[in-house]
């Protein structure tokens, strides 16, 4: 049996670690219940450990969490995840597509294949996101709560419109003259633009079944994206000037507690203190 009870169910992919695990923290903190889905490929333990830790940090929560395996590159994992949830809850009260990948380092690095770099961010960032949001749409219909959620996770990169002006971060003019220098960012950028149509489309799919989607660009963020887990390579983000991801996590908390539903159609891509050009 699951101790979701009346609590709001909230479904977070890739909360083991990063912002998603700062998202179930800052939930944790709050005085509303919450049962947090905590999402996690690969060796389940590492949700585990961080359901632990949220009861270390809270020790007087009335919230309450369990682990979730959920692969989005896997649709067996996918499934899998779905009949779990269906069986034992029911019902999602809000989806947060928090899990993504940011596979450039490996690639510049040579540990990863362009093709590989390419399909894989792809796969995870639009493919397997859409997917999973396909299969757990009918539990988020499902939902009891005045207000279902569904949040995707995108990035500053993704505005095609700051890219084409040349105000987007990283932008730099490539010198004329062919091979071109390695660029970074370069797949994880294009899949987060993609994934931007994808949350319009979700909103736009769900719009008149009261389901608030939105797409939130949470600021640049000390966490493990970018690094190469493979080779433990890190992307050196204090020189870069990442900021602590707990306010990122802050931001998507407002969300999920409804503080920005008016904010939520015509869906738009939103900073915590702005709105991203698309
Ligand atoms: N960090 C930033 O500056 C920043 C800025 C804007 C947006 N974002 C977005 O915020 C979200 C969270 O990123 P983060 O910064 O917390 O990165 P992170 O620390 O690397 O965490 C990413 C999470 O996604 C999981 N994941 C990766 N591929 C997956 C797959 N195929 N299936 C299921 N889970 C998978 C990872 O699992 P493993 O632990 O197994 O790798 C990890 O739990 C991402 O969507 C990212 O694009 C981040």
């Amino acid at each position: 049996m699951s101790s979701a009870g009346a609590r709001t169910v909230v479904l977070i992919t890739g909360a083991n670690g990063g912002l998603g695990f700062e998202i179930a923290k800052g939930l944790f903190l709050r005085p509303h219940s919450y049962h947090i889905l905590v999402g996690c490929r690969g060796d389940l333990r590492r949700a585990i450990d961080a359901i632990s830790k949220l009861r270390q940090i809270s020790p007087t929560s009335s919230s309450t969490a369990e682990p979730l395996y959920i692969d989005l590159s896997s649709d067996e994992s996918i499934g899998a995840a779905f009949r779990h949830v269906q069986e034992k809850i029911g019902h999602v009260d809000i989806l947060v597509n928090n899990a993504g990948a940011d596979l450039d380092t490996a690639v510049a690095s040579g540990h990863l294949s362009r093709r590989e770099g390419w399909n894989r961010t792809y796969d995870t960032n639009v493919t397997g996101t859409h997917l999973f949001t396909e299969t757990f749409a009918p539990l988020l219909l499902a939902s009891r709560a005045k207000s279902p959620r569904l949040l995707f996770l995108t990035s500053g990169l993704s505005s095609a419109t700051e890219h084409a002006s040349g105000t987007s971060h990283k932008y730099a003019l490539a010198p004329a003259g062919w091979p071109k220098p390695k660029t970074l960012w370069f797949p994880y950028r294009v899949s987060k633009s993609g994934m931007n149509m994808l949350a319009a489309e979700w909103a736009r799919l769900l719009h008149n079944d009261g389901i608030k989607v939105f797409d939130l660009s949470p600021g640049f963020l000390n966490t493990g994206l970018g690094d190469n887990r493979a080779t433990g390579e890190p992307r050196d983000k204090g020189v870069l000037g990442a900021i602590d991801p707990a306010i990122g996590a802050g931001f998507c908390v407002e969300v999920i507690e409804g503080v920005r539903d008016e904010q939520a159609w015509p869906i738009r891509v939103m900073r915590k203190d702005a709105v991203q050009p698309w």
